[in-house]
């Protein structure tokens, strides 16, 4: 998918209506704190451009995992209050541990044109995601119009993104699902060329199949983080005690060779920085050493971070890149010594004048984190739909909208 073929809030008519929409507020919470309200600020062009067309708005998402139990501590207050401070107008949270209940009816009927409500976590209810259908129901008897706005849950099959959609007349997307679909689209599948993309993170397992949709993608692969010992073990180095899928050993192999068969250069670090064991707590500090990967890493130590050749070797090689799609980060970057590598890419991303775009999850946090934020060209809201995207896979919200 690169063009959305799907309805969006400006081909509808919302005055005076009740619209539904479905947001991604799993934002992370230190107690009832919002430690980090992207997702928030991602939303408000929608909301804002509902409320000035005078629609009632009606706000739904899920936080974190309640697995169908009302959970005080992922009650979406906290982001009612900060989306009132963001907007300027009380948005009146709805706290109801059914989410939709007569007296939540019945205040939404009271709602004026330009009113805006939230209501409380949709996995308090356990239909929610088994898309069970006497709750999509009742989210759908509650809307005239419903709005698709997590692009963070739109890979989710659940009521509030998929079952809602069959009990109303018109469903549509929002302006962030617009633009995400928009920036990684283009990125992927109409990217201007050399087209990099750098993978990271812990498991090869986890982006198997990223790899092997970006092989046909990509002119240049970097791999970093833990995955990347799979990768050389597979090539035959000595990789002491690091992170290894040994089932993954000749899924790697074979990727090596798909990507020489098809001149895509796949970039995997040169020296990893190498600890005895893996810090605990996360942010200790632990001795550790600089090691070329040709000179293998000792039976008891473990790569925790790419090196310092690699971390020039990857930033050089975005230096001349037209477009980067990162996902994942290159070693332990909660850690202030392992994080080094992550750090070094961003910084390699916030100085080129490619296009740059993170796909979500833990690599969108460390450039947030670094301030670096405002020099990329697009930052997802997603970690796993951004991932299922990279894969070339549908999501399922998005699936279910409206066509064009
Ligand atoms: C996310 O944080 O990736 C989204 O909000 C989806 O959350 P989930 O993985 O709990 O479905």
């Amino acid at each position: 998918m690169s063009k959305l073929n799907k309805k969006t809030v400006d081909d509808i008519n919302a005055k005076g209506k009740r619209v539904l929409v479905r947001c991604d507020f799993n934002v992370p919470l230190k107690g009832g704190v919002i430690t980090d309200e992207n997702r928030i600020v991602a939303a408000l062009p929608t909301i804002k451009k509902l409320m000035n067309d005078k629609a009632k708005v009606i706000l739904c998402s899920h936080l974190g995992k309640p697995k169908g139990e009302p959970k005080p501590e992922l009650s979406l207050a906290p982001v009612a209050k900060r989306l009132s401070e963001h907007l300027g107008v009380e948005v009146k949270f709805l706290q109801d541990n059914n989410v939709i209940s007569d007296s939540v009816i019945a205040e939404i009927e009271k709602m004026q044109a330009g009113d805006v409500v939230l209501l409380e976590n949709t996995r308090y209810r356990a239909e929610e995601t088994k898309n069970g259908e006497e709750f999509s129901k009742q989210l759908g008897s509650i809307a005239d119009i419903f709005v698709l706005d997590a692009f963070g849950t739109a890979h989710r099959a659940h009521c509030s993104t998929v079952g809602v959609v069959s009990y109303v007349d018109t469903a549509v997307a929002g302006y962030l699902i617009e633009k995400e679909i928009k920036y990684l689209g283009d990125a992927v599948n109409d990217p201007a060329r050399p087209f990099i993309t750098i993978l990271g993170g812990a498991k090869v397992a986890d982006k198997l199949s990223v790899i092997e949709n970006l092989l046909n993608k990509a002119d240049t692969i970097i791999i970093g983080g833990g995955m990347a010992y799979t990768f050389l073990k597979a090539q035959g180095y000595k990789i002491g005690k690091s992170l290894v899928d040994d089932e993954k050993l000749e899924y790697c192999t074979n990727m090596l060779k798909i990507a020489k068969e098809k001149g895509v250069k796949l970039l995997l670090p040169v020296d990893a920085l190498a600890a005895y064991s893996f810090p605990d707590p996360i942010d200790a500090v632990v001795e550790y050493k600089n090691i070329d990967i040709t000179d293998g890493i000792p039976d008891d130590m473990m790569g925790l971070d790419i090196g310092e050749k690699s971390a020039k070797l990857f930033a050089d090689e975005v230096k001349s890149a037209k477009t980067v799609v990162w996902n994942g980060p290159m070693g332990v970057a909660e850690n202030p010594i392992f994080s080094k590598g992550t750090i070094a890419v961003a910084h390699a991303l916030a100085e080129t004048d490619a296009v740059t775009v993170i796909g979500g999850g833990d690599s969108a946090a460390a450039v947030n984190n670094l301030g670096f934020g405002d020099k990329m060209t697009h930052i997802s809201t997603g970690g796993g739909a951004s991932l299922e995207f990279l894969e070339g896979k549908e999501l399922p919200g998005i699936v279910a909208l409206n066509d064009k």
